[in-house]
């Protein structure tokens, strides 16, 4: 089993996000080979990084960050569920993952974005250049929906298709890939 941990990305009330962010946690949790968790930001409430020293230093000092920090730290893995804002992720998923770095490297990351024709994709290109600078490994397999709006029903839900679900499994099955065998080497690396 590994341990995978889905974060919600965005904290405006009545977001879209809690919906495919609440998806994926649910097929990955319907899965045999992964413990999945579902992080969600507004609960998280993390306030805009008030750190004194650089996450790098692991020097913590507030209570939330430190909570934050144990969260992160025993994933395996992760998918960030990103609503594109102004071409980029949310300040929120932005400001949750700079508090910390250790924890986010040496482990995959794969993306559920959302937004108009472009389904969340630039927010996710940012995501990536983020990943590499907090030693994630950003796999090429994502979920988009593209203009999610129009997919709504009367009651507000969106209608995911099987051929996203096939596509989810497909992230999923990549992640726990990677997830195992960068645990191994986190592991190596992390005992010298
Ligand atoms: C500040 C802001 C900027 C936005 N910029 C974009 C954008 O660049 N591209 C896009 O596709 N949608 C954009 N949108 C529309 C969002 O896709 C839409 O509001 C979506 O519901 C936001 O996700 P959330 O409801 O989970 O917060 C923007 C929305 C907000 C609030």
């Amino acid at each position: 089993m590994v341990n995978i941990k889905i974060v919600a990305g965005s904290t405006r009330p009545d977001r879209f996000n809690i919906q495919p962010a609440t998806w994926i946690y649910n097929l990955a949790k319907a899965r045999t080979d992964i413990h999945a968790e579902l992080l969600d930001l507004i609960e998280i409430n993390l306030p805009l990084l008030d750190e004194a020293a650089p996450p790098s230093l692991g020097k913590y000092t507030h209570e939330y960050t430190k909570k934050w920090s144990v969260a992160v730290k025993e994933a395996d893995g992760f998918i960030f569920v990103t609503p594109e804002y102004n071409h980029s992720t949310s300040a929120a998923l932005k400001n949750a993952i700079d508090y910390l770095f250790e924890e986010w490297n040496y482990k995959p990351v794969s993306f559920v974005s959302y937004g108009s024709l472009a389904g969340g994709s630039r927010a996710v290109e940012h995501l990536r250049g983020i990943a590499a600078e907090i030693k994630m490994y950003d796999l090429r397999e994502q979920i988009m929906l593209p203009n999610y709006w129009e997919h709504l029903n009367d009651k507000g839900q969106y209608t995911f298709t099987d051929q996203q679900a096939k596509s989810a499994q497909a992230m999923l099955e990549s992640l726990v890939f990677w997830a195992i065998r960068m645990k191994e080497a986190r592991e190596a690396l992390q005992s010298k």
